[in-house]
């Protein structure tokens, strides 16, 4: 189960609505993420049905969250790009999302009692480590100076919805 702590819009009477903040979401989920690989790192190499069973958590995580960058907030951030520093950082941010959905393709056909099922999963992280990092470091900042608050709010709601009809759990 990933734990988002979000919360709902408040969807009463009046004209104020709590929007969450669409970097936080895409941030919770990164940190629901690396916590999931730390469980799995934790675990021996003969506890090869909870590998499996976390990367299933895993898998599921970063695919609904990739998918959610790419139709709501890469899109806003492409549109807003206004020098080429901007739009390559979108554009490899893509071309990460490709390589982490290779070794998600990979490892769901992977015997998870193998040495290869490991060295999968180790590079897994990696890819993913450095693209949160360069999300986080980079992409994040550059969103916060192209989107005011309210188109931030906007975005979160959307993402928050898709996030919860995929069946992550976004409280
Ligand atoms: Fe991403
Ligand atoms: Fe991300």
């Amino acid at each position: 189960m990933l734990h988002l702590g979000i919360m709902h819009p408040i969807n009463a009477v009046g004209k104020e609505q709590a929007f969450v903040d669409a970097i936080k979401i895409l941030k919770q989920n990164h940190a629901d993420v690396k916590a999931l690989f730390e469980e799995v790192e934790g675990l021996g190499d003969r506890a090869s049905a909870r590998r499996k069973q976390i990367f299933e958590e895993i898998d599921k995580a970063l695919t609904v969250h990739s998918q959610v960058e790419e139709t709501i907030f890469y899109p806003a951030f492409k549109e807003r790009a206004e020098n080429r520093e901007e739009r390559l950082e979108v554009l490899e941010a893509y071309e990460e999302h490709t390589n982490v959905k290779k070794m998600l393709t990979e490892l769901e056909t992977t015997d998870p009692k193998t040495e290869e099922y490991s060295a999968r999963l180790n590079v897994l992280k990696e890819l993913v480590l450095h693209h949160v990092k360069e999300e986080e470091g980079t992409m994040f900042k550059m969103a916060r100076e192209m989107m005011d608050r309210e188109e931030l709010a906007q975005l979160g709601e959307r993402i928050a919805q898709e996030e919860e009809k995929a069946g992550l759990d976004v409280r």
